[in-house]
């Protein structure tokens, strides 16, 4: 998948997410500086789609308590396990369900942070998923939406020589390259934007992820005279670029439901 191929240099999302965490926090807290594990007790996050739980269990080991919704009951066994090495297992809970049903899960605006990360691409409809997303997020929390990116894609086919995939990609309705591709839709900027918007959520920042690592080689890294951490140094300036972050392969929407009652 060409996603693999644009492989990133760290990975500045579980940052964001430690940070929201952090802000939505009710206790009193330094604004500054990095969470301390098992400080951020009380903060509801919701991981929808949320897969074996690389992002909810991270998000357990600072305190917060995480459920995690998945059709797949193979990776909600890997969640309880990664939550048991972890020492977590009591602040983890893993649900089987369909992303568009989440009353049963969350009560309405219960939640303080909604992950949906790499989940709009497989569904059927992504905007049931979203409206459902946005029932459950308390006026004031936030919502974190990890999308593959169109453009990304389009440079990953075109620089491995598969031009006639990375046609497809650009000029399709949903971003895809033929049947045997594995995502039913990629995104653009301007695509997830409208559909956060639809929702009645406010975009407080898009930033991409995996813009320019993905297209420097091996050979480059190893012989050329910048290393690792000026690349990463230019990747994480990339990624706030409000221009080239449209070619990243990840798009990364942070999302916040207006203050009002619930
Ligand atoms: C690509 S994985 C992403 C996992 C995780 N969010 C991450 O970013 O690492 C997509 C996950 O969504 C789940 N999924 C797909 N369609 C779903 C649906 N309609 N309802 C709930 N989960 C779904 C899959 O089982 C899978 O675990």
């Amino acid at each position: 998948m060409v996603e693999q191929h644009l492989a990133t240099t760290g990975d500045p999302v579980d940052g964001v997410l430690a940070g929201l965490a952090r802000a939505c926090s009710r206790a009193d807290r330094p604004a500054a500086g990095p969470a301390e594990p098992g400080t951020l007790a009380a903060v509801r996050v919701l991981d929808v789609g949320g897969g074996s739980g690389t992002r909810a269990v991270p998000l357990a080991v600072l305190g917060c308590s995480v459920t995690v919704v998945d059709a797949s009951v193979n990776s909600l066994a890997i969640l309880h396990r990664r939550a048991q090495d972890a020492g977590v297992a009591d602040r983890v809970v893993g649900v089987q369900a369909d992303a568009d049903r989440l009353e049963a899960i969350a009560a309405p605006a219960s939640i303080d942070l909604v992950l949906c990360h790499h989940l709009l691409e497989a569904v059927d409809d992504p905007a049931a998923v979203m409206g459902a997303v946005v029932r459950t997020v308390r006026p004031g929390g936030y919502v974190s939406i990890l999308v593959a990116g169109r453009l990304g894609a389009v440079l990953g086919q075109t620089m491995a020589g598969r031009f006639e995939a990375a046609r497809e990609l650009l000029t399709g309705p949903d971003g895809r390259s033929g049947a045997a591709d594995t995502l039913r839709r990629r995104f653009d900027v301007p695509g997830v934007r409208a559909l956060v918007d639809s929702v009645g959520l406010q975009v407080e920042s898009v930033s991409g992820v995996g813009v320019l690592v993905g297209l420097v080689s091996g050979v480059i890294r190893q012989a050329g005279p910048g290393g690792e951490a000026d690349l990463a140094a230019l990747e994480a300036a990339a990624g706030q670029h409000p221009e080239l972050l449209h070619i990243a392969a990840d798009l990364h929407v942070v999302a916040r439901r207006p203050d009002g009652p619930a």
